[in-house]
């Protein structure tokens, strides 16, 4: 399958990797190419720059985020949550119309520091906001809810048998974004219902983050038992 990857950090990465591995044809999506690759430095957390990342990926293209969505037939969104709808204008509506979307940013806000707050909670999500305004997407909200490295890698632990959710609206959408996930080894994937209970699997971000504070390790997931 065709996919568009927009966004250059660890998701991106993560997403990117995979999925060519997989043996789908990627392009990633940034602002600005040639600052892209211009950046050779690990960023704040130790994560790899693009450029250095992409010399063991050469059969990744990076692309501006509308040269990458062109093509695709399916987008991932891995952008800083505050971005992503700027991101996905920019991409461009008719590279969007009729696309599925996994959508597996978190509206995180960090200006009063760490641990950051939801900037949409309760009665409205980013996955809803997204949807609201790109109705030509198809969005599926996923993978927000665990590590960029458990997301595409998830026997790392436990032999894979923990949890994902998707939320969506259109039930091909969510179809194609499941048979994905499970291409990637989850076993265990909850379909949640509608974009709108994508509330839910943003809100759990607060304690998400504190369980990493308090494991002191992002490699664990919830495994939901019943
Ligand atoms: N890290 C994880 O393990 C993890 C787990 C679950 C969910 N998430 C969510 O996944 C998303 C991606 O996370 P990440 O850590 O890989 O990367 P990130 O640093 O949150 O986002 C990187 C991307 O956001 C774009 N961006 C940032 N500010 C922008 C702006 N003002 N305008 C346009 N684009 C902008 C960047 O574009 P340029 O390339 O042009 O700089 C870059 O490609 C986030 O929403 C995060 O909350 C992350």
């Amino acid at each position: 399958m065709k996919t568009a990857v927009l966004g250059i950090g660890m998701v991106g990465q993560a997403l990117a990797g995979r999925l060519a591995e997989l043996g789908h044809e990627v392009a990633v999506g940034t602002r600005d190419v040639a600052a892209t690759l211009a950046r050779t430095e690990p960023d704040r957390m130790g994560n790899p720059a693009y450029a250095v990342w992409a010399q063991s990926h050469p059969q990744i293209q990076l692309a501006t985020f509308a040269d990458a969505a062109a093509g695709a037939e399916l987008v991932v969104n891995a952008t800083n949550g505050a971005a992503s709808i700027a991101v996905l204008t920019a991409a461009g509506r008719a590279n969007l119309a009729g696309k599925a979307l996994l959508d597996i940013a978190n509206p995180l806000d960090f200006s009063a520091g760490f641990p950051p707050t939801l900037f949409v909670k309760d009665t409205d999500s980013l996955g809803e906001r997204i949807q609201r305004e790109f109705p030509e997407l198809r969005v599926v909200k996923g993978l927000n809810t665990l590590n960029a490295n458990l997301m595409v890698n998830p026997g790392q632990l436990a032999g894979g048998q923990h949890t994902v959710f998707v939320s969506g609206n259109d039930a091909d959408a969510k179809k194609t974004v499941i048979g994905l996930l499970e291409s990637f080894g989850h076993t265990d994937v909850i379909d949640l219902g509608d974009i709108t209970t994508a509330r839910g699997t943003e809100m759990v971000l607060p304690i998400w983050l504190r369980l990493m504070g308090a494991l002191n390790t992002p490699m664990f997931n919830f495994k939901i038992v019943r």
